[in-house]
């Protein structure tokens, strides 16, 4: 890019893209029959694909599920555009930049904590696509299963448009507001919120500041959903109402706009002579959301001991297991601790489960903040069965406190759960930002075993 004002979008094309944010309207709900036009009149009404749909308009569906899935977990939009996304070029192989996806066979599963400090900043003109930096994952894109850690950093607005076929898009912004412009509408996401963009979505992600800097879970199995509540009961956790899914909106663009797809691993590219983002109207339960984390309605205990983390499960995206997760996405948000002879920070822990952590803001109440320890955009990953828990600073510390009412407020952070061990990437295992040392943390836990009373 010649002109950096040109490539990073100017501030005022980014005012003009926080204006329409804090303007949007959304549907409210999780999972729902949602419906939406943005020209009365768009939706069909009592069939899917009339002969001759409203306005003009190409009736097409768009499945997020097998035709043939139970009813509770079949996932399908019906889109009313202005062109069919069959009208589209040939795509061609394009670079895929930091992005890479499952298998991941070129390190040596690392049985060791690992630490990263954030992404150090891109080079101009770098968009949320080019922007993506894969730390690693597990199981295999051609087989819908696994899920893949990616980081993004990211000084310029998307021109392009995106959508990824290997999985959804978590998205966990750390820095910076995120407008997304979707097949479905738009989208607002702020620090604190996360965005999810369905397998196969078109999308666009515009900058609200000079850089955006976040993280992204790409899901390759079964689409995250609520987590069942059982003796919780109807209430609770992260609630429906809660999730915002777009209004109908769309673009009217002649003229070329490079498309990249993700399949099976792959960037490909294509240039179309109109915008794809040109759903006027549409119905269906296959659309994007987004939800604030602070809205989380965090449980706990109120006696002794304090549940498992599962506990603070906002989305799970089930295997053929019952109970086993393919990913949790996890949240750490603001909360009182009670407990009565009980240690409060997390327990150490040996897990079966592979535990990547990232922060949003502030600091984690198991883990020392500052220079070099876990810090917002850093992320840490403890591999299957891996030794883990509080440093020895907070072991001390929580083992003498007096165990008054306590309000952790000052952090939110979350996690990224597996069933399978994460591989890494060659570049995050040999990334500059990989901190050195981080077992010392766990150094110096002294012995206090006394055999005699
Ligand atoms: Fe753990």
């Amino acid at each position: 890019m010649s002109d950096g004002a040109t490539a990073r979008g100017s501030a005022t094309e980014r005012e003009e893209a926080r204006k329409t944010a804090e303007g949007l309207e959304h549907l409210s709900g999780f999972g729902n029959e949602h419906s939406s036009e943005a020209v009365p009149g768009a939706l069909p009404v009592g069939r899917n694909s009339p002969q001759r749909a409203p306005l003009g308009l190409y009736a097409e569906q768009l499945s997020g599920s097998a035709f043939t899935e139970p009813r509770a977990v079949n996932r399908r939009s019906w889109l009313y555009r202005i062109r069919p996304s069959a009208a589209h070029p040939a795509f061609t192989r394009t670079g895929n930049g930091a992005l890479r996806s499952a298998p991941f066979t070129q390190t040596v599963p690392d049985p060791n904590r690992l630490r990263w400090n954030p992404l150090p900043a891109p080079a101009e003109g770098t968009d949320f696509l080019a922007g993506l930096w894969t730390l690693g994952g597990n199981g295999d894109v051609t087989q819908r299963s696994g899920m893949a850690v990616h980081l993004y950093h990211a000084n310029a607005s998307m021109r392009r448009v995106f959508s990824d076929a290997d999985g959804e898009l978590l998205i966990v912004p750390e820095r910076g507001g995120l407008l997304l412009r979707t097949e479905f509408g738009l989208l607002h996401v702020e620090p604190g919120h996360i965005a999810l963009i369905p397998r196969g979505v078109r999308f666009r992600v515009e900058l609200l500041e000079e850089t955006a800097r976040g993280y992204v879970c790409e899901n390759y199995g079964a689409p995250f959903r609520l987590p069942d509540l059982g003796p919780i009961g109807a209430n609770g956790l992260a609630n429906t109402r809660d999730f915002r899914a777009p209004v109908a909106a769309y673009e009217d663009v002649e003229g070329p706009v490079e498309v990249v797809n993700k399949f099976c691993g792959n960037l490909w590219a294509a240039t179309y002579d109109h915008s794809p983002l040109d759903v006027v109207a549409w119905h269906g339960n296959h659309v994007p959301y987004a939800y604030d984390l602070r809205r989380f309605n965090v449980m706990g205990t109120i006696s002794y001991d304090h549940p498992d983390p599962s506990i603070f499960t906002v989305l799970t995206s089930p295997s053929d297991s019952p109970g086993l997760a393919g990913v949790d996405f996890v949240v750490f948000a603001p909360r009182w601790l009670v407990g009565e002879d009980t240690f409060r920070p997390p327990y150490f822990h040996r897990n079966v489960m592979s535990e990547y952590m990232g922060l949003i803001e502030g600091a984690y109440d198991a883990k020392t903040a500052g220079e070099g320890g876990f810090v917002p955009g850093g992320g840490s990953l403890h591999n299957m069965m891996s030794a883990h828990g509080p440093d020895r600073e907070t072991f001390d510390r929580a083992s003498a406190a007096e165990l008054r009412p306590q309000k952790i407020d000052d952090g939110l952070a979350f996690m990224f759960e597996t069933r399978w061990p994460v591989s890494l990437t060659p570049q995050a295992a040999r990334a500059e930002h990989l901190q050195q040392g981080y077992d010392d943390v766990w150094q110096g836990l002294e012995r206090h075993f006394r055999p005699l009373h």
